[in-house]
């Protein structure tokens, strides 16, 4: 298996070392423990650094966008106009609507820890000199979201939102909008347009969203995970955060781990921490012990699987993950022991992505009810050798033919499936066709 080097070892963080502290709600989730646990601590001094400090320091800190796609942060939010010519007012959109299969990270934080997410809107929107902030909650969320809009209420009252917020003469307002279910809005342009009151069909980028976003107007959707930690890397500093994990993989990270795990939990660690150490660490490891592990998804169901060997030595960051073809993601580690069907794993996901497909491009809308046709009859392997190469087919056709990474999403799983389990699918086959001899042979060609 590949081996990376690294010159010391990563993880272990220690508690003072946390960003999030309540994520399991062991105190008040509301704002006297928020004020307890530090937040809304000196956000005056923040702002009155100015915006571009804000955005220089985030850019300092190395911070990299904590929905999935790892997006430098301060560069995307230096995007934003410093002035706007025709006036139109600028937006930030939080994208709270977390969908991806196997993560919870950033409901810890809306339940448990919501004054960092109100807070930080507050210190993000001001360094893109944003008039209000939305933040966009998948509908699923129903209490989370009446956490989140207590903890906003409690922030206008104490006079830390709204009118002069914090006493820095700058207005600012926070906003939740409830998603209605479906996973495209989580796309930052679908996200937009449902904003709109539309339907969630995501639009072609560029431009992007710092152009032409909400109501057409400047706009930068981030993710919630990467508002919140913004108010603690102001408060610590820069390097602080940077200290943490390899270079272009910095910080603290949230991490959901699910499946054939003994302790499933979210938990905060450093990045780069080796993905067997964070389970062993944190979760009593895999079922049945290291030995008895198949395969894991180590960032939500939008990366490509890995086989075993891949997870012995890997550690969990962008680059790390990237380099051994799969990619850090959400975060969501899925964890898969000997006793799975890959292929109904598999399956059980190209479902959700064809239920899930907006349907306004062909290879997208087609392919992935093709791929859950082809995928059903492996499952019981009612078909034909030529087809696994078929598949594998249809999969390129859908991969970057699309608007938006749904397709991509929804093409990869398989690929992975078939480049690292192609022999389960060929004795599935074979033992069909042993149990049905009447059926026609053409196979192994
Ligand atoms: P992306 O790479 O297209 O964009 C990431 C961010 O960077 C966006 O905000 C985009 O506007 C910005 N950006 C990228 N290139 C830019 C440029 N040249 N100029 C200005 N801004 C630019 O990725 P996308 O489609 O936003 O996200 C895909 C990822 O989302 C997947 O890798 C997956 O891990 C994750 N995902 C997360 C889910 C969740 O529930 N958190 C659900 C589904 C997917
Ligand atoms: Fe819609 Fe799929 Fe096209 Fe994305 S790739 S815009 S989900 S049809």
């Amino acid at each position: 298996s590949m081996v990376i080097s690294y010159n010391r070892s990563y993880g272990n963080l220690k508690d003072q070392d946390r960003i999030f502290t309540n994520l399991y709600r062991d105190n008040d989730p509301f704002v006297q423990g928020a004020l307890k646990r530090g937040d809304w601590h000196q956000t005056k001094q923040i702002l009155s650094n100015g915006p571009e400090w804000i955005i220089d320091e985030i850019k300092k800190s190395g911070l990299r966008g904590r929905g999935g796609a790892g997006f430098l942060s301060g560069l995307k939010y230096s995007f934003m106009p410093k002035v706007n010519p025709d006036g139109r007012p600028s937006y930030l959109v939080i994208n709270s609507d977390e969908s991806e299969p196997g993560t919870c990270k950033d409901r810890e934080i809306l339940r448990n820890d919501p004054h960092k997410l109100v807070e930080g809107a507050l210190v993000v929107g001001f360094s893109m000199r944003a008039r209000a902030a939305y933040i966009y909650i998948r509908g699923e969320f129903w209490v989370e979201a009446n956490i989140l809009q207590q903890a906003i209420n409690e922030a206008y009252a104490k006079g830390f939102i709204g009118k002069n917020a914090c006493g820095s003469g700058y207005d600012f307002d926070v906003y939740i909008h409830r998603g209605a279910g479906a996973y495209i809005c989580g796309e930052e342009t679908g996200l937009i347009e449902s904003l709109e009151g539309k339907a969630g069909q995501p639009r072609i980028k560029p431009p992007f969203p710092a152009n032409a976003g909400l109501y057409g107007c400047p706009t930068t959707v981030t993710n919630v995970e990467t508002v919140a930690v913004c108010p603690t890397i102001m408060r610590r500093g820069a390097s602080w955060f940077a200290g943490f994990g390899r270079p272009n993989n910095a910080g603290t990270k949230l991490y959901c781990i699910s499946g054939h795990v003994n302790n499933p939990c979210t938990v905060e660690e450093e990045m780069s921490i080796p993905l067997k150490e964070l389970l062993e660490r944190h979760c009593g490891g895999v079922r049945g012990g290291w030995d008895n592990l198949l395969a894991i998804i180590p960032g939500g169901s939008s990366v490509p699987m890995m086989p075993k060997n891949v997870c012995d030595d890997v550690l969990m960051d962008f680059d790390a993950l990237k380099a051994v073809g799969s990619g850090l993601g959400t975060a969501a580690v899925i964890v898969m022991d000997k006793s799975t069907d890959p292929i109904d794993a598999i399956l059980r996901l190209s479902k959700f992505y064809k239920h899930e497909s907006c349907g306004q491009c062909t290879p997208c809308r087609e392919g992935t009810g093709w791929i859950v046709d082809v995928m059903e009859r492996l499952l019981v392997g009612n078909a034909d050798y030529a087809e696994i190469d078929m598949l594998e087919q249809v999969t390129q056709q859908i991969e970057m033919h699309t608007i938006c990474a749904l397709g991509d999403a929804a093409a990869w799983p398989v690929q992975g499936l078939i480049k690292n389990f192609r022999e389960q699918i060929e004795d599935r086959i074979d033992s069909y066709h042993a149990k049905h001899p009447q059926l026609k042979k053409s196979r192994k060609s």
